[in-house]
């Protein structure tokens, strides 16, 4: 198997600054700090693609080694837990493929301006597909193994990437 990057993701974040561990939600349409850049030959794909509200973003989190690891402990856990890491959302997985929801603000020929994405800069987009009202929506969805951390409602905070200063 083999796939081609169809372009590059653009975010203020490199290796030295870190990046939020999942994307941050902000309304503020005005900035333009994250981008997903496709390659020229891709610009017929986004067509009404600006249709839609939001959009999922696969790419290859290509900073780390693909790891065989089964267990995870995740550091926004503070080491607490340990799970399965396909029970996680470590970006150190077998085939590191990483997953993001972010809004999409505007699309201008092949750059398409989105909300905070959650990776470094220059991470190469695998795949984008919009997320669509009722069918990508579950309203049952429950936390997980994260219901049973002592502090859940704080590190639910991280996971939904709402700043916060403590
Ligand atoms: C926890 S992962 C979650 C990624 C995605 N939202 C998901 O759920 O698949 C996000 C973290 O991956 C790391 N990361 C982001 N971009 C990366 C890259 N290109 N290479 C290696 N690590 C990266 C950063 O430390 C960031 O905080």
């Amino acid at each position: 198997m083999q796939y081609q990057a169809i372009g590059t993701i653009h975010t203020p974040y490199t290796e030295a600054t870190g990046s939020p561990y999942q994307p941050v939600e902000t309304e503020e349409r005005t900035d333009r700090s994250f981008c997903i850049e496709l390659d020229e030959l891709y610009i017929d794909g986004l067509e009404r693609l600006d249709s839609f509200d939001y959009l999922y973003v696969l790419y290859h989190i290509d900073r780390v080694k693909p790891s065989r690891c089964l267990r995870v402990t995740p550091s926004w856990t503070g080491g607490k837990i340990t799970v399965g890491v396909f029970a996680s959302r470590s970006p150190i997985r077998p085939n590191p493929i990483g997953l993001s929801v972010v809004r999409i603000f505007s699309i201008e020929a092949n750059r398409v301006y989105t909300s905070p994405l959650d990776v470094f800069d220059g991470t190469p987009v695998l795949d984008i597909k919009p997320y669509i009202k009722d069918l990508d929506t579950k309203n049952e969805a429950n936390y997980g193994w994260i219901d049973e951390l002592p502090d859940r409602d704080h590190l639910i905070l991280h996971i939904k990437g709402i700043p916060h200063g403590y």
